[in-house]
């Protein structure tokens, strides 16, 4: 639901710039960012040490920590940019997929700031905007070039995996996706079986440099025909063989586990996105959300030859609103300026934006 009338827009004479607010899972974030590319300031207040002691998210844990951090993230953000919020355009906000409880503390702190500074809100796609992380400016971007159309876009988080054809802005095509675990999900499940940190990527990642990636032949979900992947055949397959190993009394081989388990996952999102992208004659590739962050991953992607591929600096790569300015920034110019009753959408697919 869109509103062009309702909302005025402070003066708008220089680049545009907006207010971001993510809060979907369990990162408290606020940032400033102009033109969907500049970005002033980024704050992720993370609570991944208050969930590390569950072994996962632990959804109202979550949603009470947004409420105690919010506010003094949003002020750090414009504290680090050097503005106030009568320097801000509009205020984009996290409005799904994600936890229901986490998401609505994002859009109450976003409709109070707006309604107080006579700011329009933008409801964002978390998923648009992992995608609009490529976009942004960075030192540490591994293209100084635009991503460039037909592309193709691999989403890659704790709660997704999603192969989408992008032939201009805000026009996606989805192609498949994930039938069971999302890849993140998959890493965090794994490293709790193998006795290892949440969250899960970065600790196998780190098993894994230690280990041999053909210690294990773990099948790979092809799904010939279609652009979808399966995880859970591959789950199976490592639970079984570590309850195998863990009958012999010998300590586990962590190390090799992982860096196989590891193995199979990249060999399978890495072959069937350059597949996809040849398919559908992309021009660019971009890698992005949690898992993107996998240095196994990246390093593969960027071996080949036929695409270049876009995959954000590290700290972009994991949830933050840097993202969700841009991603906003590229709806703000499109008109969109939702109406204060905005609820949150838990279930919100790329395809239904
Ligand atoms: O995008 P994100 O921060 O949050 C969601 O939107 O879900 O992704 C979090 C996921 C977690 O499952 C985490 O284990 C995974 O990204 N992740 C990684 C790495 N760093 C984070 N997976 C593999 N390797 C990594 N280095
Ligand atoms: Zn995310």
């Amino acid at each position: 639901m869109t509103d062009t009338s309702q909302q005025q827009i402070n003066t708008i004479d220089g680049p545009i710039r907006l207010l971001g607010i993510e809060t979907s899972c369990d990162e408290t974030a606020a940032s400033v960012v102009e033109g969907g590319r500049k970005i002033l300031s980024n704050v992720v207040a993370s609570q991944v040490e208050i969930h590390a002691q569950y072994g996962g998210i632990y959804p109202e844990v979550a949603s009470r920590q947004h409420i105690i951090k919010i506010y003094p993230v949003v002020e750090q953000a414009l504290q680090l940019a050097h503005i106030t919020l009568d320097d801000v355009d509009g205020i984009a906000v996290t409005r799904g997929p994600g936890l229901a409880g986490s998401l609505v503390v994002g859009l109450n702190t976003a409709k109070g700031l707006a309604l107080s500074n006579q700011l329009p809100i933008i409801g964002v796609n978390h998923l648009e905007a992992h995608i609009y992380s490529a976009w942004l400016d960075h030192p540490e971007r591994t293209s100084d070039v635009d991503p460039e159309f037909p592309l193709l876009a691999l989403i890659v988080s704790g709660g997704h995996t999603e192969l989408a054809l992008m032939t201009d802005h805000l026009d996606y095509q989805r192609l498949g996706g994930t039938l069971d675990d999302a890849a993140g999900e998959a890493f965090d499940k794994i490293a709790r079986l193998l006795g290892l940190d949440y969250p899960g990527g970065p600790a196998i990642q780190k098993a894994a440099v230690e280990g041999n990636d053909r210690a294990f032949s773990f099948p790979r979900a092809w799904l010939e025909d279609s652009w979808d992947f399966s995880f859970s055949g591959l789950k199976t397959a490592v639970l079984r063989e570590v309850r195998r190993l863990e009958e012999t009394n010998l300590p586990l081989p962590v190390n090799d586990l992982a860096a196989s388990f590891q193995a199979a996952v990249v060999d399978v999102l890495v072959n069937k996105t350059l597949s996809a992208a040849r398919e559908f004659a992309a021009k660019d590739i971009l890698v992005v959300g949690g898992v993107s962050a996998n240095q196994s991953l990246r390093d593969r992607f960027q071996q080949n030859d036929e695409f270049k591929v876009h995959i954000p600096p590290l700290v972009l790569c994991t949830d933050n609103a840097a993202m969700i300015s841009g991603a906003g920034y590229y709806r703000f110019i499109d008109g969109q300026r939702d109406l204060f009753d905005i609820d949150a959408l838990p279930n919100w697919p790329l395809s239904e934006i």
